[in-house]
C-alpha cells in the first residue's frame, strides 16, 4: 500500500471510519480531503466508541492526521474535537496538520444553511445544518476566509469587517423585520481565541503530503459522505457541496492522480440514506424497520433516523466505475442475519419497459428490478474466518461482487476493528 483512497459508494455512513481505523496501523498518514463536520465516522476500539467529524480517524491510533485544502473547517467544532481526543488521552499536538488553504465555516454559514433549508420547504435537502453548503458557496464565489488568513490577525480583522457588511445585507434580505445581525468585533474576539489554539497546526499540507509520498510513505485518503452525495455525480440537488468521489482526493489534498495506487470502495450490504432525495430501493415495510433496528441506523452526526432499503447494485456498480475502485469492502453484513429472503436491485425498469443500468439524471419514473436470494438465518456477528460464513452469505457477497464489477477485499461482520475478514491475498495490508 502506498496511496489508497477510501471512499463511500452509496449515500454515506457505509462504515468508512471503521475501515480507515482497520488500515491505519499500516499507514504513515491519514488525510481528509473534502467535507467538514457534516461527516460522522464511527470507530470502535476495545469497549470505546469515538465519532470523528473533522479530524481523520487515523488520529485514534496516533497516526499523522492531515486536514487537506478541500476540507471546510468550523474552528470551534475542530477545537471541541481536539479537546475530546485529549480527554481520551489521545495526543494531537504532534500528529495534527491543517491546510492553510482550507476554508473556514463562519457563523453566517450556519445561519444561512438553516434559513435556506426553511425556505426550501418541502424541497429541503435535509442538510446536517453545519453550514457546509454556504461555506463552499463562498469558496466558489472567491469570497471565503481560509484558515491561513488567521495567521495575520490584522489582515484577518479587516477582511472580517468587510465580509460582515455583506453578510448583514444578506441577512436583512432573508429575514425581513429582524434585528438580528453579525457583529464583526464579537466574531473577531471569538476567533482570536481560536487562532491561539489552532496556529501551531496550520501549514502547507500539499507540500507535507508530497514529501511523505517522495519518501515512500503510506497514505490513506479518508473520504467523507458517499458517491451519490457528490456535487457532480450524486443525486443533485440532494447532495452535499463537495466532490466526495475518489477524484476529490487529488484536488482536496494536492496530490497527483499518478500517486494513487488503490481505491477501496466502502459498500454497505444494504442501502441507507439520511436527509431528502431519491432512493429507489427504499423500504417502507417491516423489512425497512428491521434494517433500521438491526443496523442501528441513526446518523452519527445529527442522530436522525437513516432511511433504509435493499442493496442497489445499479448504484454501487456506477460508484465502482466513477471512483475507479480497485476493490470493495462489504460492511454490516451481520445486520442481515434475521432475513429469510434478501433482494438486490440489478436494474431500473423505465416507463417504456427498457431496463437501464446507469443512473438516470432525474431519478423518478422507474421501478427497481430485483432478484431474490435466500437469507442465512443465523448469527454471524464477529466472524473472522471466511470459511465459517454461511454458504448463503458467501453467495450473497459473490453476487454483489459480480454485479458491481469489483473484487471483495474485506468483509465486515461487526462494528469493532477485530470483526473483520481480510480476503487474502490482500494488497491493502502489504
Ligand atoms: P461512516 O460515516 O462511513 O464512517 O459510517 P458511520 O460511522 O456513520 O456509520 C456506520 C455505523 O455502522 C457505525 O455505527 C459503525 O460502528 C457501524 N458498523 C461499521 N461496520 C459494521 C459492521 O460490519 N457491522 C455492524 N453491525 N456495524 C458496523
Ligand atoms: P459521512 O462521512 C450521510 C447528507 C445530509 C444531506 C446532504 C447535504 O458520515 O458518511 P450537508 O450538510 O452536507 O449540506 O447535507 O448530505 N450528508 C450525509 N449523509 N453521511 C454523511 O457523512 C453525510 N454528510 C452529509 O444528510 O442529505
Ligand atoms: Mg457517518
Amino acid at each position: 500500500m502506498t496511496c489508497i483512497i477510501i471512499v463511500g459508494t452509496q449515500w454515506g455512513d457505509e462504515g468508512k471510519g471503521k475501515i480507515v481505523d482497520l488500515l491505519t496501523n499500516k499507514a504513515d498518514a491519514v488525510v481528509r480531503y473534502q467535507g467538514g463536520n457534516n461527516a460522522g465516522h464511527t470507530v470502535m476500539f476495545g469497549n470505546k466508541k469515538f465519532v470523528t467529524h473533522l479530524i481523520p480517524s487515523g488520529i485514534l491510533q496516533g497516526t499523522t492526521s492531515i486536514l487537506g485544502n478541500g476540507v471546510v473547517i468550523n474552528p470551534s467544532e475542530l477545537i471541541n474535537e481536539i479537546n475530546e481526543l485529549k480527554g481520551m488521552g489521545i495526543s494531537v499536538e504532534k500528529n495534527l496538520f491543517i491546510s492553510n488553504q482550507s476554508h473556514l465555516v463562519m457563523p453566517w454559514h450556519l445561519k444561512f444553511d438553516s434559513i435556506k433549508e426553511n425556505q426550501r420547504g418541502k424541497k429541503k435537502i435535509g442538510t446536517t445544518g453545519r453550514g457546509i453548503g454556504p461555506a463552499y458557496e463562498d469558496k466558489v464565489r472567491r469570497s471565503g476566509l481560509r484558515i491561513g488568513d488567521l495567521l495575520d490577525k490584522k489582515r484577518f480583522h479587516s477582511m472580517l469587517k468587510e465580509i460582515v457588511i455583506e453578510k448583514n445585507q444578506l441577512l436583512e434580505l432573508y429575514l425581513e423585520n429582524s434585528d438580528e445581525n453579525f457583529v464583526a468585533e464579537e466574531i473577531f474576539l471569538e476567533f482570536e481565541k481560536y487562532i491561539k489554539i489552532l496556529k501551531p497546526f496550520i501549514c502547507d499540507t500539499a507540500n507535507l503530503i508530497n514529501n511523505l509520498i517522495d519518501k515512500g510513505k503510506k497514505i490513506i485518503f479518508e473520504g467523507a459522505q458517499g458517491t451519490f452525495l457528490d456535487l457532480d455525480h450524486g443525486t443533485y440537488p440532494y447532495v452535499t457541496s463537495s466532490n466526495t468521489i475518489a477524484g476529490g482526493a487529488c484536488t482536496g489534498a494536492g496530490v497527483g492522480p499518478t500517486h494513487i495506487k488503490e481505491v477501496l470502495g466502502i459498500v454497505k450490504a444494504y442501502t441507507t440514506r439520511v436527509g431528502s432525495g431519491p432512493f429507489p430501493t427504499e423500504l417502507f415495510d417491516e423489512n425497512g424497520v428491521l434494517l433500521q433496528s438491526e443496523g442501528k441506523e441513526f446518523g452519527a452526526t445529527t442522530g436522525r433516523s437513516r432511511r433504509c432499503g435493499w442493496f442497489d447494485a445499479v448504484l454501487v456498480k456506477n460508484a465502482v466505475l466513477i471512483n475507479g475502485a480497485t476493490s470493495i469492502a462489504i460492511m454490516k453484513i451481520d445486520v442481515l442475519d434475521k432475513f429469510e429472503t434478501l433482494r438486490i436491485a440489478k436494474g431500473y425498469k423505465l416507463k417504456n419497459g427498457e431496463i437501464c443500468q446507469t443512473i438516470p439524471q432525474i431519478m423518478e419514473n422507474f421501478t427497481p428490478v430485483y432478484e431474490e436470494m435466500p437469507g442465512w438465518n443465523c448469527k454471524t456477528l464477529g466472524i473472522t474466518n471466511y470459511e465459517e460464513l454461511p454458504s448463503e452469505m458467501k453467495a450473497y457477497i459473490d453476487r454483489i461482487s459480480k454485479l458491481v464489477g469489483a473484487p471483495v477485499s474485506i468483509i465486515s461482520t461487526g462494528p469493532k476493528r477485530e470483526h473483520s475478514i481480510i480476503i487474502e491475498p490482500n494488497k491493502l495490508f502489504s
